[in-house]
């Protein structure tokens, strides 16, 4: 398995809000390499699916309903460490709780509506990868 690579979408609030170009600029910046990439909206089966591990937490409903809304921009980053440096760059869950700098910190205006998302292990940023792209959509 590849190991040098994180799974991110700017979520509709991102989108809405008009911050893909201030997100993308924070991602490059900090030395992400962007390998794939789409503009994109969830179905409701997608956003279930992609976050199932939460079907039984009070919060889904409003997660599904947020997440297929409007559209997204999907993508793969590369670099070192990216599972953990990447979550470090977004910050928090809660944009309240984000440190000073992060993505979620300068975008995200809620617990629900937190602008971006990013991969929590490896193995789930392989198969959150795998989920929007195909291998010919990898470069
Ligand atoms: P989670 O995987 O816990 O957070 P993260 O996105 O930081 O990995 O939760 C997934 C998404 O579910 C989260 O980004 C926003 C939503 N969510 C809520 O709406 N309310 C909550 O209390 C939690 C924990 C998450």
């Amino acid at each position: 398995m590849i190991t040098n690579r994180t799974f991110t979408m700017i979520k509709p609030d991102g989108v809405e809000n008009g911050h893909i170009g201030g997100i993308l600029e924070k991602i490059t910046s900090a030395g992400f390499k962007i390998v794939a990439m789409k503009y994109t909206q969830l179905s409701k089966r997608d956003a279930e699916a992609f976050y199932a591990v939460h079907n039984e937490r009070p919060f889904f409903g409003e997660l599904v309903e947020f997440m297929t809304r409007g559209p997204i921009v999907a993508a793969i980053l590369e670099k070192d460490n990216a599972v953990e440096d990447f979550r470090a760059l977004i910050g928090a869950t809660n944009p309240a709780d984000a440190a000073e700098g992060t993505i979620r910190k300068l975008y995200a205006t809620s617990i629900g509506e937190n602008a971006v998302h990013g991969s929590d292990s490896d193995e789930n940023a392989a198969i959150e990868g795998a989920f929007h792209f195909s291998g010919r959509e990898i470069f």
